[in-house]
């Protein structure tokens, strides 16, 4: 018997099988009676079932990104077509956990699912979002005999307007727990009492059987350098002059919980958590540690280029960074609650987190799903508002308020300091609306009704939820209906949305808006609005699936940025004479353009509204020069960049270590002095030794390439890896040629 709980990594070592199995038909009265026991499931469940034809895969893995594009699947999906499957796993359990209990936690299952474990059902799982556990003790071997877990998906199912992948494709975990253990993740509450002091306490439960015998519970709370802050039984404690968890400095601690029994410790549970206030007022917004802060954030879905749903936690650390490099402070997890590697990189990159609750209903299922977000996430700092649903149809109905003050009663049972929010669009102004039962409300576009609802509901703090909706795609200098593109001068939007200026002007120049959610922060896979085939992806994203900027990457960063900021659109790579549109991207008072040396006007910015000069286009330098109070603050150059002559490998980490399994690598065509060149579209064979590339992309909402294949064209001059290393090698390498080219351009990453 194990004394100390474990937690292993069960991601590897599954077989694989896309598509329903042929029904095992059930004629005999035997093997109908049989069947109907305990373990005497037939087929893919059963024990002796021969999966040996199968393929060999580790999750997180989302099976429907392997699938080539189908022009008569739903453009919603990313013209992926949903299908079932079938995953199997042998389980040893030899590790001597004898009065052990033993629970394999699932992260997250796309769609719905059926779990079984020797041939037994244990679980059915009814929604891709939410995180569930399966207890096996009683059923599981542990003599050496394999065990076998195999998981049916319904992958046909969905939730959603958006590609939602389908399979495994969140960690999957083996918890080895003692007999005597707490029941969940112990509950810290952190409260300021004064200027110093803050009152921390631990609330929690226990399973197993500890009648009759003294229970103690030791609370030790180390800091980042592991420095032992505070150790305590009591329930609550006095932390004296802690380091903030903050935007700009996100200082999070350690609290072990450890549960004695008579003396003897029998168990211990590591989490993370953060100081931290949170206020939010009608007239002014929403304040952190008693400083104001703008909700600057955008909403994302969960896919990533290459990978589909099936997004490695490094490869969520890397879009956190992304969005940070962009000046964003907040994230809402749309449409559905964030994945554990959202929530990790949120708390540590002191990026606020929406939340957001998938199912809106108020059946026994759905309410479950609501209180495991709330019991899972309410530790992180990181997560300051709870969504409750995103725009629901009977939002503003008798029924939808009933539902909404339901799910809100629940949360508050769990949760007493988070703010509960929901994303509403129509019925704003309703006297008897939603709204009003929220601690914010959420208004979705409408940003000429902001003025309108502040003056309704004057006590009522409002955030939008959700806003923008502008198409762009990389890269691009003109918008083509015929050819699915969009410009990098942000002038178009969604019918029901707004371009990027006006809706930061919007927010950003009234305090009652506690800040806003761009739609989106990176393009995703489907909802290929406002065309259909052969865009298969989004164009709303300030950056593209990979995460390489698109021209509202540099003006919300200019809008958003407290610091001179200056960007010039678009590169400078045209025909010489050939008429070109030049636009700022700038915070600075006055913005200078010259090319080559030569000045073509300085003028004045207004932010909200930006400036455009229509030049020549000259081989050379394009220089955009920001001043402040006629000094100048910042500038940027574009050179134009000759002929393809490198290929330029930019890893997103420098090596492969603890959580970093999967590395981002960014691949550019660069002339023979390094610049880029932003017309390049090679097409590159990559391979790789010591490691697997994940899968592929380069961010054109047009493109069809696999995701899973060892081709891929450059577009606009980019495109993207993503390796991963094979157990025990020391380094990863990987090769890129690219057609036109000699020369192979090599990366070395070490493993750790
Ligand atoms: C919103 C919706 C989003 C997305 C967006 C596209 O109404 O909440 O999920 O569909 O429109 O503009």
């Amino acid at each position: 018997m194990k004394n100390e709980r474990e937690k292993i990594s069960l991601n590897g070592g599954w077989s694989f099988h896309a598509g329903d199995l042929s029904d095992f038909e059930y004629i005999s009265h035997d093997d109908i009676y049989n069947s109907s026991k305990a373990g005497g499931k037939k087929g893919a469940p059963a024990r002796d079932f021969d999966d040996g034809g199968w393929k060999k895969v580790n999750v997180p893995h989302d099976y429907i990104i392997e699938q080539n594009t189908d022009e008569k699947a739903a453009a919603d999906w990313g013209y992926r077509r949903k299908n079932n499957a079938w995953y199997r796993k042998s389980l040893i359990l030899d590790g001597g956990y004898e009065g052990n209990r033993i629970v394999i936690g699932f992260e997250g299952v796309a769609t719905e699912c059926t779990v079984y474990f020797n041939g037994s059902v244990v679980k059915r799982n009814y929604s891709g979002y939410n995180s569930f556990e399966v207890d096996i003790t009683d059923r599981a071997a542990l003599d050496g005999t394999p065990n076998i877990l195999a998981v049916y998906i319904n992958g046909k199912a969905f939730e959603g307007w958006w590609y939602e992948g389908a399979g495994i494709y969140r960690n999957v975990w083996l918890n080895i727990l003692p007999p005597v253990h707490f029941a969940e993740e112990p509950y810290i509450i952190c409260e300021k009492v004064n200027e110093t002091d803050w009152a921390v306490t631990v609330t929690g439960a226990i399973n197993g059987d500890c009648s009759g015998k003294k229970v103690t519970v030791k609370k030790i709370i180390t800091d980042y350098l592991d420095n032992v802050t505070a150790e305590f039984e009591t329930q609550s404690h006095t932390v004296k002059d802690p380091f903030i968890w903050d935007i700009n400095s996100p200082a999070l601690y350690r609290l072990t919980t450890r549960l004695y029994i008579d003396g003897v410790k029998c168990d211990s549970y590591q989490s993370i958590f953060g100081f931290r206030t949170i206020e939010v007022s009608a007239d002014k917004g929403f304040f952190l540690n008693g400083r104001h802060v703008k909700i600057k954030g955008t909403c994302n879905h969960q896919d990533f280029a290459g990978l589909g749903t099936a997004v490695p936690d490094s490869v969520w650390e890397y879009k956190i960074q992304r969005l940070r490099a962009m000046g964003c402070n907040s994230y809402r997890s749309a449409h559905g609650t964030a994945s554990e590697g959202l929530l990790k990189a949120c708390d540590k990159y002191g990026v606020i987190l929406m939340d957001e609750n998938r199912n809106f209903e108020t059946s026994e299922e759905c309410l479950e799903q609501l209180r495991t977000m709330v019991k899972r996430d309410r530790n992180h700092p990181s997560v300051v508002f709870y969504s409750l649903f995103n725009e629901e149809p009977i939002q503003g109905t008798p029924q939808g308020k009933n539902m909404t003050l339901h799910m809100i009663k629940e949360i508050r049972r769990l949760d007493g300091e988070r703010f509960i929010t929901g994303a509403v669009n129509e019925g704003i102004l309703n006297e008897n609306g939603v709204s009003a039962l929220l601690d914010i409300a959420g208004i979705n576009y409408q940003i000429n009704e902001y003025d309108n609802f502040h003056k309704k509901f004057e006590k009522l703090p409002v955030i939008a939820t959700e806003t923008n909706s502008s198409f762009q795609v990389r890269g691009c200098t003109k918008t083509n209906n015929e050819n699915h593109t969009f410009s990098c001068y942000d002038e178009d939007a969604a019918g029901w949305g707004n371009t990027v200026r006006e809706t930061w002007e919007a927010a950003l120049t009234r305090d009652f808006i506690t800040g806003a959610f761009t739609w989106t922060g990176f393009d995703y896979l489907g909802e290929p609005t406002p065309h259909t085939y052969p865009s298969v992806s989004s164009f709303f994203g300030m950056m593209d699936t990979c995460g390489f900027e698109k021209g509202g990457f540099y003006l919300t960063k200019a809008l958003w940025s407290d610091n001179p900021y200056v960007h010039v659109l678009p590169h400078w790579n045209f025909e010489e004479g050939e008429d070109v549109r030049v636009m700022s991207c700038t915070n600075c008072e006055e913005a200078e353009l010259f090319i080559n040396g030569k000045s073509q006007g300085k003028v004045r910015i207004d932010k909200f509204k930006q400036h455009t000069w229509d030049v020549k286009f000259e081989t050379g330098d394009l220089k955009l020069v920001g001043y402040n109070k006629g000094i100048e603050v910042k500038s940027c150059v574009k050179k134009t960049a000759g002929a393809v002559s490198k290929i330029l490998l930019t890893p997103a980490f420098d090596a492969f270590s603890g959580d970093i399994t999967a590395i981002p690598v960014t691949v550019t065509a660069a002339d023979e002095n390094g610049t880029e060149v932003p017309y390049a579209d090679n097409i590159l064979t990559l391979s790789v030794s010591g490691g697997v590339i994940l899968g592929t992309g380069n961010g054109d909402p047009n493109c069809h390439e696999n995701f899973k294949g060892k081709k891929r064209s450059l577009f606009a001059g980019k495109a993207m890896v993503i390796i991963a290393a094979n157990k025990g090698m020391q380094n990863v390498m990987l090769k890129v040629s690219a057609d036109g080219l000699n020369e192979k351009a090599r990366l070395v990453i070490p493993v750790q």
